[in-house]
């Protein structure tokens, strides 16, 4: 399984003081040194943390892909063909959300996604759409035409009893087998941290976690290096597979 790192939350520092410090490029550069297998950042339309610079200097600087979370906003659209990330995942975003709410309704904007997904595949970018576990919404990522979901894991990460914590684990599971009969590459995403990261590990289709928040709390503590280091430990040995139960 690959980690990507999403330093959002660097940028969210930074844009504290206005300033130029701390340096989401340089986040980059230590989590790339220490096992990240590619970069993530979301360019918010209220570019609340990155910035348009950010993404640029990001894709001209960093060794492995760079994975831009976006909107399907016009201005945002035109921002990320100019750029020319190597993958685009797409998000909803909402103004007062603290962070991603929910997966982007695929079933709902199929119509709309289509012409869409080709455009950014035709010019070689690779399309992620970020789907809550549901199978109509797999379907429909499908229809859509992208090759790749993430699936949203918050409702997982967020499960307070055991019992919750398990149905929304297989919800994932059914979700990630579905999408690979499909031929969709599996990624999972949101909330996850040190504690929650294991079970995910086990769910063989899914090739792809992608992590901020709480790896970049950690490096409040310990280093970013570290922090990543002990996210990639996590990830790259996978516990045994979990088959979906029947
Ligand atoms: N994947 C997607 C699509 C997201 O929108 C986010 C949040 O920006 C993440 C992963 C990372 O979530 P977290 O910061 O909770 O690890």
């Amino acid at each position: 399984m690959r980690l990507g790192v999403n330093i959002d939350h660097v940028a969210t520092l930074r844009q504290q003081r206005k300033g130029t410090f701390p340096d989401p490029l340089e986040a980059a550069l230590v989590c790339e040194r220490a096992g990240a297998s590619s970069i993530v950042c979301h360019l918010r339309e209220d570019r609340r943390h990155i910035q348009d610079d950010d993404v640029r200097r990001l894709k001209r600087a960093i060794h492995v892909p760079l994975n831009l979370e976006m909107s399907v906003a016009e201005e945002i659209v035109r921002a990320a063909l100019s750029i020319r990330p190597s993958q685009v995942t797409l998000v909803p975003e909402r103004r007062q959300e603290l962070t991603t709410e929910g997966g982007l309704d695929v079933v709902r904007l199929t119509r709309r996604l289509r012409p869409l997904v080709a455009k950014f595949q035709d010019e070689g970018i690779s399309v992620s759409l970020f789907v809550d576990p549901d199978g109509a919404q797999v379907d429909a990522s499908r229809s859509a035409g992208a090759r790749i979901v993430e699936l949203h894991t918050g409702r997982y990460a967020q499960a307070r009893t055991t019992a919750s914590r398990e149905r929304e684990l297989n919800a994932l599971i059914r979700a990630a087998e579905h999408a690979a009969s499909l031929g969709l590459a599996v990624a999972a995403g949101h909330g996850l941290d040190y504690d929650n990261i294991e079970p995910i590990t086990a769910i063989a289709p899914i090739e792809e976690v992608n992590i901020g928040f709480s790896i970049i709390s950690r490096a409040v503590f310990v280093g970013l290096e570290q922090a990543v280091k002990e996210m990639v430990a996590h990830v790259v040995t996978p516990r045994p597979y979990a088959a979906a139960p029947a």
